[in-house]
């Protein structure tokens, strides 16, 4: 692939019905803008006479798939011209929807869509579903091409018809600003020059109406934002740097801003911009870097960092509304949990309410269902277990967009619309919920108010080293005669015993944990467990689901969890023995 960095690059999608003629459009504006290699043209017509075959104008994109010269390459569904103007790249979508995916997790993007409608057999279920997708996706520059038109004798009144038509369905979705054009693909109607067979039409040639689009830069009035995608640290040689990597979404960014992680809410200074394997003073949207911060504090994957000065602020929330598009041949269950992906944030989701589905071939046709299937595209809420960071799509494009895995592929993705108020999930409801569905052992009375009810969670990032201490933690407290239990999250957590749990997404376990805690207090029993890098939000969870029982948190640390609250801290380097005795001298204390 020829890229000149200096030209504009206009990205350009051409979807419709099958075989109303996308390709051969393609097809006709390689030929008709002299893009093609000297001499394919002729090679692709001769090898077809040879072979008895007719000539597609089609053939000419598989033709070229192998061709890298002349700034052409063409792969599956993805193809490069350029005119004296600038670069395009243009992706001939197929019937599928692997474009929609691409488009929404942000592996392309298209700056303009051309629908082609087959004049003769006019607007078919995916053209009508198509444009209910560009409207999701904000696309703003869309051309309508009616194809075929020597399959109609050039008929103005068919022509018509159909644009009608569409027209109003665009409008009804709220896609305004549309240029229609007639063309035939095939003979090179209104491709490169105005047709002579369809005099009635006004407009000017479809190459004219590409070249006038313009690029709609839509990052230049959208604050920094840096999805973490990866932590990496070092040990050796007394180097405990950690750095997230990523890539800049929007923005610039210099050594020394201000920046606040969310959700976490921490605070820090950028230390260095690693470029590898250079240190560089500033960086800009798009580019992937690495970030050290001043502060020891723990940013865990998919915390989103934005600039300290700069607004909007993310949002930050267990709730919002969204509109999700489905693909999977399984329905999208209301209620059921799903994995998901917001940014970098892995987490859980579940559809908590379906507000409506649109038939996108009627969208006046709402169809009152609890399940998403497959195409369909519903309006949704969604609440995840943890709070996340995101951006409305009114806002910005990449940090407002989500994708639903199911059984490891990407089944549906979404965009949000709104931030919704979450329920809180206070005390008051805990407690609430315990009397209402709690069936109080007999046991319970007799132990409560003795010195064994409490839990102590030992966390870091220093797995093993956790385990230990609460292991010799126990061993030493049933030594000394007190009742205490110690079970760790990996025993509980299953489905994540293979992968060891570190960042995963595992809070309806800590919940689960938080509730055995609570029984073990209730029955007189002390309770030790260890949690990989336990967040503020866990801990809130644990200490709501153990009520009215204390909870102590040990950290054995070399980073810090900014928002959660320590009892004690230990340096990870320190002797196990030595933290359990103190841990001791803390509880007796
Ligand atoms: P898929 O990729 O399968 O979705 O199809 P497509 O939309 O890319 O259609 P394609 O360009 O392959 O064209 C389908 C058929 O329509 C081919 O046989 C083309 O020759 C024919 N065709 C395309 N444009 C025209 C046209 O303007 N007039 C006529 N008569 N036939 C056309
Ligand atoms: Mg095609």
């Amino acid at each position: 692939m020829i890229v000149n960095n200096n030209r504009e690059q206009l990205n350009i999608v051409i979807i419709g019905h099958v075989d109303h003629g996308k390709s051969t459009i393609l097809g006709r504006l390689l030929a008709d803008t002299d893009a093609l290699p000297d001499g394919k043209l002729e090679f692709v017509k001769s090898y077809c006479e040879k072979n008895s075959k007719t000539f597609e104008y089609a053939f000419l994109l598989d033709a070229l798939k192998e061709e890298q010269s002349q700034g052409i390459t063409i792969d599956a569904a993805r193809c490069f011209f350029k005119t004296k103007k600038r670069d395009y790249l243009i992706f001939d979508a197929p019937g599928h929807f692997e474009f929609i995916k691409n488009m929404i997790t942000g592996a392309s993007r298209a700056d303009a869509a051309i629908i082609v409608i087959d004049a003769l057999e006019g607007i078919k279920e995916n053209t009508k579903r198509h444009g209910y997708l560009l409207s999701l996706l904000g696309i703003e520059n869309i051309c309508v091409a009616v194809n075929k038109m020597d399959l109609v004798d050039y008929s103005h009144s068919v022509y018509n018809n159909i644009i009608s038509d569409y027209n109003n369905f665009l409008n009804s979705i709220g896609i305004n600003n549309v240029t229609y054009i007639p063309l035939s693909a095939r003979n090179g109607d209104n491709i490169t020059k105005k047709s002579i067979n369809m005099p009635w039409y006004n407009g000017i040639a479809i190459i004219d109406i590409i070249e006038s689009w313009q690029k709609i830069n839509e990052s230049s009035n959208i604050p920094f934002r840096f999805s973490v995608q990866d932590i990496y640290k070092f040990t050796s040689n007394n180097d405990d740097r950690r750095i997230l990597a990523g890539t800049i979404d929007y923005g610039n960014i210099n050594k020394n801003d201000k920046v606040v992680f969310y959700p976490s809410n921490t605070h820090s200074v950028i230390s260095s911009i690693e470029y590898f394997p250079f240190q560089i003073e500033k960086a800009g949207q798009k580019e992937s870097v690495g970030f050290t911060i001043a502060d020891p504090f723990y940013i865990s994957e998919g915390e989103l960092m934005v600039k300290e000065d700069e607004f909007p602020k993310p949002f930050v929330s267990k709730k919002f509304l969204t509109n999700i598009f489905w693909m999977e041949k399984n329905p999208l269950l209301l209620n059921k949990s799903y994995n998901a992906k917001i940014g970098n944030k892995k987490t859980n989701i579940r559809i908590t309410e379906i507000h409506k589905i649109i038939d996108a071939t009627d969208p006046e046709c709402i169809i009152n269902k609890d399940k998403l299937e497959r195409y369909d595209i519903g309006i949704c809420v969604v609440e995840t277990t943890k709070p996340v960071a995101f951006d409305t799509i009114r806002i910005a494009k990449n940090t407002s967009r989500f994708v639903i895995i199911d059984k490891y592929h990407i089944a549906g993705c979404g965009i949000i619309v709104e931030k919704l108020d979450e329920e809180i999930f206070t005390i008051e409801k805990e407690i609430e919920r315990k009397n209402e569905i709690y069936i109080k052992s007999n046991k319970f009375e007799k132990n409560i108010n003795q010195q064994n009810n409490k839990s102590i969670i030992i966390t870091g990032s220093f797995a093993e080293k956790q385990l230990e201490i609460a292991n010799l933690l126990e061993k030493n407290l049933i030594k000394s005669g007190k009742n205490a239990y110690f079970l760790s999250l990996k025993s509980i957590a299953y489905e994540y015993t293979k992968n060891n749990i570190t960042d995963t997404d595992c809070d309806a376990e800590i919940k689960k944990l938080g509730e055995i805690s609570h029984i073990l207090n209730d029955a007189g029993v002390l309770f030790i467990t260890s949690i990989y890098n336990l967040d503020s939000y866990e801990q809130e969870i644990l200490k709501t689901t153990n009520y009215p029982y204390e909870m102590f948190v040990i950290g054995i640390e070399d980073t810090i969890q900014s928002d959660v609250k320590y009892n004690i801290k230990f340096n990870y380097k320190q002797n196990s023995d030595e933290i359990v005795n103190k841990i001791i001298k803390y509880l007796n204390a």
